[in-house]
């Protein structure tokens, strides 16, 4: 080094450890919010069925041409159908893991779209997890949470608009439509019984029953029989066609609701496709992403 670079150096240095001291107060509180790449993180129960899980694949498409050029992941919060996948070498990353690995790999501000249909006991977990994860010191900085499915009575009409224009052509009049729902022992079952409502005002013949919660089976059965229905067509009103509706639902088992249906007189049709498959229906879930996306 010669002597003038080294002087030009001792004259620069005390101007630049004055401008460090300077812009510290500002860098050990820095917001860390807008540092980072966004991505979207797509977190649903899960299933271990493979049929069904090609409705989550047409899902993403819609998310992908959604929001083209971002990092699109996945998560299952079940871990009963995670152990499973994991046993077949199909691994699939828990919330929680999969918010990290997103940090790990530089995506620090994240959507997490809930594929879950009301604000259940699934979805306030999510919200734990996210809630936990963001700004831990090598989590993500930013995580939003986007409703789901059924979190308005705006979004309960668009999806009754939506399986209604889908229900299956053969339907004649005087047949029903019976939509099988989860159900949770959660306050948010409360969700049903006005998603049934919201159905009913358009189709009379729309019955909407949850497997864990209410109204129920009974219930369905009834308003079956009030309105002295003959055959019935049932759907899934849940993602995937998974266990629930080819076992609860079509299955050959005495207590499934095709069995009970048959029991009563009424010839039932099992229909085998989940929501996430039904472009409308995911529309939903994408205007829930958008609008966490806006805030991210
Ligand atoms: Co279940």
């Amino acid at each position: 080094m010669s002597l003038q670079v080294r002087g030009k150096l001792v004259r620069i240095l005390p101007l630049f450890l004055l401008l460090c001291l300077l812009s510290l107060p500002a860098w050990a509180g820095h917001d860390h919010a807008r540092e980072g790449k966004p991505a979207i993180l797509l977190v649903a129960f899960g299933t271990s069925v493979p049929e069904a899980a090609g409705v989550y694949a047409s899902l993403e498409s819609q998310v992908r041409a959604a929001f083209p050029d971002m990092e699109v992941r996945w998560a299952y919060t079940s871990h009963i159908i995670r152990r499973k996948l994991a046993g077949l070498g199909q691994a699939v990353e828990s919330p929680a893991a999969a918010l990290l690995r997103l940090a790990e790999d530089g995506f620090t501000r994240v959507a997490v779209q809930s594929l879950h249909h009301i604000a259940g006991e699934e979805f306030h977990d999510l919200m734990h997890t996210a809630r936990a994860l963001q700004g831990m010191p090598d989590g993500p900085h930013v995580v939003r949470v986007g409703l789901p499915l059924l979190a308005s009575a705006e979004d309960a009409r668009r999806v009754a608009e939506a399986l209604l224009a889908s229900a299956p052509k053969a339907r004649r009049k005087g047949e029903a439509l019976v939509y099988m729902g989860h159900g949770t022992p959660h306050p948010a079952d409360l969700t049903y019984p006005a998603m049934q409502h919201i159905l009913a005002q358009a189709d009379p013949l729309a019955v909407l029953g949850t497997v864990e919660g209410w109204p129920g089976l009974d219930e369905v059965v009834a308003t079956l029989k009030k309105n002295k229905v003959k055959r019935a067509y049932l759907l899934p009103l849940m993602a995937v066609a998974g266990d629930h509706a080819r076992n609860d639902m079509a299955g050959d088992d005495p207590d499934s609701w095709k069995s009970v249906l048959t029991k009563a007189g009424i010839e039932a049709v099992p229909v085998l496709q989940g929501l996430a498959g039904n472009p409308a229906v995911a529309a939903v879930w994408v205007d829930h992403l958008r609008t966490v996306m806006e805030k991210l």
